[in-house]
């Protein structure tokens, strides 16, 4: 059976494929078409699908979406009542949605009563549970997904038993995580769709000097949360994200009113100097988030009794709070959706079907993160021949793997900046060492480096290590598997003036967790390092320059030449200047 998952008209556009309850493929559109977050329909995610499946669209037998419009009704109309603009909007996003057999069939030139597959729909968060349960390797698991908003809820929780997963509650709009963590965003001067990365980054600087006061914007109640409503406005604006119609970029209203200045002083204009204050402003926001969230996933760990647990929902990707959740929960395992955003629908709503619908047994886990496009020798060949590279001034070797890794280990521990290109893409929006930038973690000046040369991103963002899983307890305070960079632990702190590049200043790294058997090529090249410098850990940055992470060779070349690293990787290709 094929089911085809595609998370459409939504930021972070996405489809998968999962054939008798095996993935075989899962991308976000923003990888061809070179848009951030990119929203709209999946066409180019969907056809790759289909190509590293060997499938046509005829032989589709269900495709899912991860959206329900009747999720919610009475909340819905309720808000369509006091809202007219809200109302006017619900019509434009259902009338989409009925129209995703149709958008199908246009995308492949085909009739829409051609079309055999059975449609269905999984409602936004039962399809990010499912996203994260189906794919942990645990047979039993605690469930819980938070976000800003999806069908008009903004966390669930519940439990997975085998193939079974049941909700056992959820908070409805206006009362968001995601958007609490948004509005402050903004307030503190970051405009930016995906912002909240960067302030997670800031907190680490400052001391949560407004906790009280954020205790009061944020209230724990015995379910979870509320909102304090009067420092917010989407409640009163309406909840739906929108987006640029010609390039498919996300807009993001004001969500804060003017109350919240008025309680907690000026906002900050994005140009404006980052000062002690909104440092401290930062870490209030991310202690208040780690307060409530850590809340909620201990009163999980109670109600269900698991020792398991499995994350999904932007706010997964809180890294730091993440990495509390050993110490400040009864939880001991922990798995968290590498594209725990709303790319990672398309894959939950594809296993909800199989698994919750179809009743079929577990038969998967998902243990890396590369099902995206892969290229082949010969496909790089021609990328590096039609960039002219060798006429260029840039010596071409082709390598077997030994010289190969011998040769780049050299490359890092000389200070130098690499490319890093091989393999199947990344799932999800970390690079885990197919599509990375690889630098010396030991010298306290890449950091700055990497900033100034290549990456161009406010100086006070970490970068993150990647480290041989085997050696993560020496170097690191937890041993815990974070394959795909979703924890931050505390580097050990006699290591830390080893590893100067990529800990944070709180000492701690989201580290990426590299086995033998995720990612060969790459845990070799780590373990080589370790050899030449005794360090068994590299520092990782996504393969990009402020935009989608680099998915074709030719990308990588172009990126490579734009931002002047001193080699590349290309599979076995290497290439420095001469
Ligand atoms: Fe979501």
């Amino acid at each position: 059976m094929n089911i085809l998952g595609i998370n459409a008209y939504h930021g972070n556009a996405s489809a998968a494929i999962v054939c008798d309850g095996r993935l075989i493929a899962a991308v976000e559109e923003e990888r061809f078409n070179r848009v951030k977050y990119a929203a709209g329909f999946p066409a180019a995610a969907i056809r790759y699908c289909l190509k590293e499946a060997g499938l046509m669209l005829a032989d589709i037998d269900h495709v899912t979406v991860p959206r329900n419009p009747y999720a919610r009704l009475g909340t819905k109309l309720f808000y369509a009542v006091r809202m007219p603009s809200f109302a006017r909007e619900r019509v434009k996003v259902l009338a989409k949605f009925t129209g995703i057999r149709e958008a199908l069939a246009a995308a492949f030139d085909s009739n829409p009563g051609k079309l055999k597959a059975k449609f269905h729909r999984v409602e936004h968060h039962v399809a990010h549970l499912a996203s994260s349960f189906y794919c942990s390797p645990f047979e039993e698991a605690a469930l819980l997904s938070a976000d800003g908003l999806g069908d008009f809820a903004s966390s669930m929780w519940g439990a997975g038993f085998g193939p079974r997963m049941k909700v056992h509650g959820s908070i409805a709009f206006p009362h968001s995580l995601g958007l609490y963590y948004s509005a402050i965003t903004q307030y503190l001067g970051f405009l930016k769709f995906g912002d909240e990365y960067k302030v997670m980054g800031l907190g680490a600087y400052g001391d949560p000097e407004f906790l009280e006061q954020f205790r009061e914007i944020v209230k724990s109640n015995g379910a979870g949360f509320t909102l304090n409503l009067k420092y917010f406005t989407h409640h009163r604006t309406g909840p739906e994200m929108s987006w640029a119609e010609a390039d498919k970029t996300p807009v993001l209203g004001k969500l804060f009113s003017d109350e919240l200045p008025k309680y907690l002083g000026a906002t900050r204009h994005p140009e404006e100097a980052i000062e002690q204050r909104h440092k401290n402003l930062a870490s209030s926001l991310q202690v208040r988030l780690e307060e409530v969230y850590l809340g909620m996933l201990r009163q999980a760990a109670e109600q269900t009794q698991m020792k398991s647990v499995c994350l999904a929902g932007g706010v997964a990707f809180n890294c730091v709070a993440n990495g509390k959740i050993l110490d400040q929960t009864r939880f001991e395992n922990v798995y968290v959706h590498p594209a725990a955003g709303d790319a990672g629908l398309a894959v939950g709503a594809a296993f909800y079907l199989w698994h919750q619908v179809f009743k079929q047994p577990r038969s998967f886990a998902m243990e890396h993160a590369y099902w995206g496009p892969g290229f082949s020798v010969a496909e790089t060949r021609a990328a590096i021949d039609e960039a002219k590279l060798a006429s260029g001034g840039f010596c071409i070797a082709q390598l077997d793997e030994e010289k190969l890794l011998r040769e780049t280990a050299k490359i890092i521990g000389q200070g130098k900046i690499l490319g890093w290109f091989q393999g199947r893409a990344e799932w999800g929006p970390r690079a885990l060492g197919n599509r990375s930038i690889v630098a010396d973690p030991r010298r306290p000046e890449m950091k700055e480096v990497l900033n100034r040369r290549i990456k161009h991103r406010e100086i006070f963002r970490p970068f993150a290590p990647s480290i041989l899983a085997e050696a993560s307890g020496e170097w690191f305070e937890k041993s815990h598997p974070s394959p795909f960079m979703t924890m931050a632990y505390a580097v050990r702190p006699e290591k830390r003036d080893r590893i100067p590049a990529p800990t944070h200043v709180d000492g701690t790294g989201r580290l990426q967790t590299v086995t033998k058997t995720a990612n060969p090529r790459y845990w070799k090249l780590i373990k080589e390092v370790e050899r030449q410098t005794g360090v068994p850990v590299v520092l990782n940055t996504s393969f990009n320059d402020n935009e989608p992470i680099v998915c074709k060779p030719q990308e990588a070349i172009d990126c490579f030449l734009r931002t002047q690293m001193d080699a590349l990787v290309l599979e076995d290709f290497l290439i420095t200047k001469s």
